[in-house]
């Protein structure tokens, strides 16, 4: 009744920000992302009889309130598809900073899946497994493939074809992804309270929704083609679309720090002299600068330079979630 996973964080290159189903947690669209090697969450579930409630320790502290709520909602669903009713003793450890937009919680609820379903020994599909992790988060099916994968959002109200797949190993092509952290404090709103505010309140929601096809058809071609500098353009595009509609939402979601637009000005400028690398931002103020590995090693000391930058760490891209 017990089993440990990891899984890698993920980076979106093509956006995820809406839901279609908010009780289903499922995406108003599809979404491309980067599985990282190093940036993991590593975490243990324990079904015990002896235990009246679930309980999480998360970096070593015991949590309350909704984040153990979360984890039990992901828990419930296990149980169900095992038949048993017995809580779970969740130990979780991030390698990088919680909650602030560094998509944490990607790897968190894909390792919590992979270990819940190995500690209840069940055989889950892969697209069984991608839909109990996204209950957690958004985000966290994409965790549990390796290399460059695709989630597709599916239009099913039950959520029957939401499904995700991987576009490619991570060893079939040499990119990287410099993480540029500033500040590591937690974000003030929640990328579930951003998304649903947006939808609201953006004008331009629609205008999101409706152009956001295109922008997948195109980084898969891009990375079908491996052109670096297509699938690069469409992901800094994707993120800047994203980050103006919460900027227009009423009133605006701002998660950018001075330093946010110092990186973005940077790399800008850097490209033009021919260092080349692509900046994506999420829920949170990092940037995350994806390259090519060969100038990854370049890149680093001159955005480490950038005034507010705390800690800038080079990213491969992972294999997925695994047990261990
Ligand atoms: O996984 P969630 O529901 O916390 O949302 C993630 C949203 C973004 O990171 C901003 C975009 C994405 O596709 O990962």
């Amino acid at each position: 009744m017990q089993a440990k996973a990891q899984a890698g964080a993920n980076i979106a290159l093509v956006k995820y920000w809406g839901k279609r189903d908010k009780a289903l947690n499922l995406p108003a669209v599809s979404s491309l992302s980067m599985t990282l090697n190093a940036m993991k969450t590593t975490t243990s579930v324990t079904f015990d009889e002896s235990l009246s409630e679930d309980e999480l320790i998360l970096n070593g502290r015991l949590q309350e309130g909704e984040r153990v709520k979360k984890v039990s909602k992901v828990l419930t669903l296990f149980r169900k598809r095992a038949k048993l009713e017995r809580f779970a003793h969740v130990e979780t450890e991030n390698s990088f900073p919680t909650a602030s937009g560094l998509a944490s919680s990607a790897s968190g609820f894909a390792a919590l899946a992979l270990a819940a379903s190995a500690a209840l020994g069940l055989k889950l599909p892969e697209q069984e497994l991608a839909d109990f992790a996204r209950r957690g988060s958004g985000s966290a099916a994409r965790s549990l493939l390796g290399g460059l994968v695709l989630a597709h959002a599916g239009e099913a109200p039950d959520g029957e074809d939401f499904a995700i797949r991987q576009l490619l190993r991570h060893d079939e092509w040499d990119l990287a992804m410099v993480v540029c952290m500033l500040a590591d404090e937690e974000k003030t709103t929640s990328s579930t309270i951003g998304m649903n505010h947006t939808a609201h309140t953006s004008p331009y929601y629609d205008a999101w929704i409706h152009h956001h096809e295109a922008d997948i058809q195109r980084a898969q071609a891009a990375i079908e083609a491996r052109s670096f500098a297509a699938l690069g353009a469409v992901s800094e595009h994707s993120a800047m679309k994203m980050h103006a509609l919460m900027m227009a939402a009423a009133p605006p979601l701002i998660y950018w720090k001075p330093e946010t637009l110092r990186l973005i000005h940077e790399v800008t400028k850097l490209r033009k002299r021919g260092i080349v690398g692509y900046y994506t931002i999420d829920a949170g103020a990092h940037v995350k600068v994806l390259c090519r590995l060969a100038d990854a090693a370049m890149l680093k000391p001159l955005l480490e330079k950038v005034e507010g930058v705390k800690r800038v760490v080079v990213e491969t891209m992972g294999e997925g979630a695994r047990l261990l």
